[in-house]
């Protein structure tokens, strides 16, 4: 349930199966707040595991012929070539430092103060006042009081999550965001007002300039996005919700038969724009994740492969990247990709171990994800849900999960797994809610 609930707070249910939908793209994008004031909730000390922190500074984004790398440049590419002209010069930031405040990461961006976003079993806080981001719109306001009006924006982002093939605690993000100005008749107010709710007002909506913002917006993602991908792939809008924009979609793309939600995206909201200084001017932005995009191309099955340090996956993307890494800030090249198929090196067996406990009251499923990939390490590929039960008399609730272990590069041994698993019952109940059966 927990795990479903998960899936139902990070992205609305528009297409296809639940799991679909939410595997694929994680975004900010649902309604349902629970007044509760997560603030209260944050540990003095932060909730980020060691493990998490060693992550930082990585930047796989930024290594040369890195998947993610290859993507980014891809997608820079377009917009450098294609998007860019005499009027609008596309910046690139892609330095940005992990570890920003809350009023980055939330505040500014518009998030209520009881967004689901904001708790720490979804985000990784270093104290109350500082997170890791959970996106790169994080940047946004900064970049824009900064005076920049049309920029990408590339970095790591953490958010807590359930653990599969597709999720992982770290990923990449890419934002992009271009400011227009409309000629005005000498009328230079700025068009934030707070007796409008923007995310409603039909009269907003249908404004002229929103309207051509929109479709600016549209045409510039489906060519950036058919320029990575394709020239004949199938795109289509969806309606989505967004604190920071208004209107918000969320872009599918038909991809062997199934609809898959690959990016946000919206016209950025007036109160943004009025805080940035700019109230009489209007912006769209839009956020992708990297790795579902760098998996569809690549035929990349499992998204731990991004952090392995295994020359066999490397390999495979060497001298894909024809430019020289030291010739930075050049015009980039387009890189061709089309034969580019990730051969896994050998599939290892898995094997599965069940673990079954009471929850209490504070236990999330987040946190039992995340201890176990704390606890365990990368060799867990999965943990699912295989029971859920509560006593109608003692009105208890039973969890077991299932936990499957492979590595990507040997075999495991039974004694090795049985170790990694009694190690884990050792340890969860003094750190989480719960009690073993
Ligand atoms: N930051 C959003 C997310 O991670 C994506 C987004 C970016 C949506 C910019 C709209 C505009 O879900």
């Amino acid at each position: 349930m927990n795990h479903l609930i998960n899936c139902l707070k990070s992205t609305k249910i528009t297409s296809g199966s639940i799991k679909s939908t939410c595997i694929l793209f994680r975004s900010y994008s649902s309604t349902t707040t629970p007044t509760i004031d997560y603030n209260t909730l944050i540990p003095e000390n932060g909730n980020i595991p060691k493990s998490l922190l060693d992550k930082i500074g990585k930047n796989l984004h930024s290594s040369h012929n890195h998947p993610l790398n290859i993507i980014k440049k891809k997608i820079q590419y377009h917009f450098q070539s294609k998007l860019s002209n005499d009027q609008v010069d596309f910046q690139f930031f892609d330095d940005f430092h992990p570890r920003v405040s809350v009023k980055s990461n939330f505040d500014e961006l518009l998030f209520p103060k009881d967004h689901v976003g904001r708790s720490p079993n979804d985000t990784y806080y270093f104290n109350k006042n500082q997170v890791l981001r959970t996106h790169t719109s994080a940047h946004q306001n900064d970049i824009l009081r900064d005076g920049n009006r049309a920029f990408l924006v590339t970095g790591d982002v953490y958010r807590r999550d359930e653990i599969d093939a597709v999720h992982y605690p770290a990923f990449h993000q890419m934002e992009g965001l271009r400011v227009f100005s409309f000629p005005s008749d000498g009328d230079k107010k700025s068009h934030f007002d707070p007796s409008i709710n923007f995310y409603e007002n039909q009269e907003y909506k249908n404004n002229k300039e929103v309207k051509i913002v929109e479709e600016d917006l549209k045409r510039s993602l489906e060519s950036m996005i058919r320029g990575v991908i394709g020239q004949d792939l199938q795109v289509r809008w969806v309606d989505a919700y967004f604190p920071f924009t208004s209107p918000s979609w969320e872009m599918e793309i038909l991809f062997n038969g199934k609809w898959l939600e690959v990016l946000g995206c919206g016209v950025v909201h007036p109160e943004i724009m009025h805080n940035t200084g700019l109230g009489h001017d209007r912006a769209w932005a839009f956020g992708i994740g990297l790795e579902r995009l760098a998996m569809i191309l690549f035929d990349i099955p499992d998204i731990r492969l991004f952090w392995t340090e295994d020359s066999r996956f490397h390999d495979q993307f060497k001298g894909v990247d024809k430019s020289n890494p030291s010739e930075k800030g050049k015009k980039l090249q387009d890189i061709d990709i089309k034969n580019i198929k990730f051969q896994p090196y050998s599939k290892y067996p898995s094997c599965f171990k069940d673990i079954s406990f009471w929850i209490g009251d504070d236990f999330h499923s987040n946190k039992f994800f995340e201890f176990v990939r704390e606890c365990c390490g990368d060799l867990v590929e999965n943990v699912e849900l295989v029971d859920n039960f509560t006593n109608p008399k003692t009105n208890k609730t039973s969890q077991c999960y299932r936990i499957h272990y492979r590595s990507m590069e040997r075999n495991l041994t039974n004694e090795e797994i049985d170790q990694i698993q009694f190690n884990l019952r050792d340890k969860i109940e003094s750190s989480l809610d719960l009690k073993l059966r």
